[in-house]
């Protein structure tokens, strides 16, 4: 991947210059802006201002704020480039930026602000007119000594930002383009022409054999076929015993039998943490680092089909926990059981995190910006929330209390998934999860609240944001060196 970097200004469908509040433009910015004098502009976070100009070599210019620039991070840079790209038009196909100054790490996070918000969901949009347009060519005014750092990470963004984008297409396809098989063929991709990676699928019967019990009880009221995929990938690993990372892939809770009574249109993004597992595969096959990585997504639909699994029922999980089924909504928490045992049992990992979207207590704890997180492992947690913060994603760790656990026992059977006595129903899903690990370093990730935003954000358009995509990938890049 190159970039197209220049040191003067050439003909451009549009300028962009991100500024600072109190500073003064730079010489070439100044210059740029001469026939302008001093434009009304206070440069805040995510103020622009469009000039337009007969000159021919510069059209239009776009003047984004930046705030202070004492208070200056990669995360304002990355909200300026989101803001930017509502700009985009049809009549911009390409951009000079002309910065204020020559950072990498603050360019790359424009860049990347820039590519996030440039998204719609538009598989079922039959109109053209309403299509997004395409994404304009690029160019930098920099000096030549600052593109060899510039260009690796650009490199990065874009292999991130198509995963991200994978991710949101899947979430946002409604159930019925989603189901357990598709998720599947999405797996199979990936891997395929691929030597490092390997794909494999389990359908139902082979999940019964496997006594994967949680799993296929889940899946058992739907028509869809209930899949295990697994994932592999292996390039002169770095870590001894694998990382595995665990998605929750269901295509669409209606809850079960204790059928959900509001809000249900939106479960169709239950199962972002398989598209997020499934999407850091391509990452992995992109940029190429030296790990051991697996990936689990138990794949099924909950449903009510006559077959379903009823309240009551006691299921037996993979690895022989006996579970009461007392609420049937409860689901995730099931499936990510077995892929949990199935991932301690097989690989004896160096680690496992799982992504889902497991509590709706999720946005009561932490709201629609704050992936939750819990641990029995906090030297594992602290590389998960270094990660998050190189990347200024949001995670905040609840605690797995002692005390609660009590909750999640069954005066018939081992565990129950869900207790009517219990609240922080957030800590109860991680304390339920905890068992399946028999102590391997473990981290969970809620997204219940930060999958999904049904509010426009600077680089989030409404619908599935593709989160924890850039954590995790730190995460493991951090792993790999
Ligand atoms: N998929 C839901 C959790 C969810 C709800 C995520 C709303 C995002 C928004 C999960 O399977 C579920 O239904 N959880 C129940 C658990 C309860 C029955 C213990 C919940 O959160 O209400
Ligand atoms: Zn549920
Ligand atoms: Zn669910």
């Amino acid at each position: 991947m190159s970039i197209d970097v220049q040191q003067k200004i050439t003909k451009t469908d549009l300028l962009v210059i991100p500024f600072y509040a109190e500073k003064t433009p730079t010489a070439q910015q100044q210059a740029a802006l001469e026939q302008y004098g001093h434009p009304d502009f206070e440069a805040k976070p995510n103020e622009t201002l469009m000039l337009y100009q007969k000159n021919k070599l510069t059209p239009r210019i776009l003047l984004v704020g930046l705030g202070k620039q004492k208070s200056d991070s990669t995360e304002v840079w990355r909200q300026a480039g989101g803001t930017l790209a509502k700009k985009f038009s049809k009549a911009i196909r390409h951009l000079t930026v002309l910065p204020p100054k020559e950072d990498a790490a603050c360019l790359a996070a424009f860049l990347e602000g820039m590519m996030m918000s440039h998204y719609r969901y538009e598989a079922f949009i039959t109109d053209p007119e309403r299509r997004l347009s395409p994404f304009p060519e690029v160019r930098w005014i920099l000096q030549e000594k600052n593109t060899v750092d510039f260009t690796k990470k650009v490199n990065e963004v874009h292999v991130t930002t198509e995963a991200i984008k994978m991710v949101r297409d899947m979430v946002n396809a409604p159930s019925n383009q989603m189901s357990p098989s598709k998720i599947a063929e999405h797996a199979t991709r990936v891997a395929r022409g691929n030597f490092k990676t390997r794909c494999t699928i389990f359908g139902e019967s082979k999940l019964i054999k496997l006594k994967m019990g949680c799993l296929v009880g889940v899946g058992k009221g739907a028509m869809e076929e209930t899949k295990f995929i697994v994932l592999e990938y292996k390039n002169k690993p770095k870590n001894k015993r694998p990382i595995v990372l665990a998605g929750k892939g269901i295509c669409f809770d209606a809850g079960g039998l204790n059928i959900k009574t509001s809000n249900m249109e939106e479960m169709k993004y239950d199962m972002t943490g398989a598209a997020t597992v499934i999407a850091l595969f391509k990452i992995l096959n992109e940029l190429k680092p030296n790990l051991h990585v697996i990936g689990l997504a138990p794949c099924a639909e909950n449903l009510v089909g006559e077959a379903a699994t009823k309240p009551g029922d006691i299921l037996t999980s993979y690895d022989g926990t006996t579970v009461e089924i007392t609420n049937t909504d409860a689901e995730g928490r099931l499936v990510l059981a077995d892929a949990i045992g199935y991932a301690v049992k097989n690989y004896k990992p160096e680690a496992i995190i799982d992504i889902a979207t497991l509590t709706g207590a999720a946005i009561i704890a932490l709201g629609f910006d704050i992936t939750a997180l819990m641990t029995n492992n906090a030297p594992l947690a602290e590389k998960v929330k270094t990660a998050a913060k190189a990347v200024d994603e949001k995670v905040w760790e609840l605690p797995l209390e002692e005390e609660y656990k009590k909750y999640m026992k069954s005066p018939i059977a081992d565990l129950a998934n869900f207790s009517p006595k219990a609240s922080a129903g957030t800590i109860m899903g991680g304390a339920f999860l905890e068992h399946f690990t028999k102590n391997t370093p473990w981290v969970h990730l809620d997204m219940g609240g930060s999958a999904w935003t049904k509010e426009e954000k600077p680089y989030f358009p409404v619908g599935a944001t593709g989160r924890m995509v850039r954590t995790l990938w730190k995460f493991l890049e951090n792993y790999s060196s």
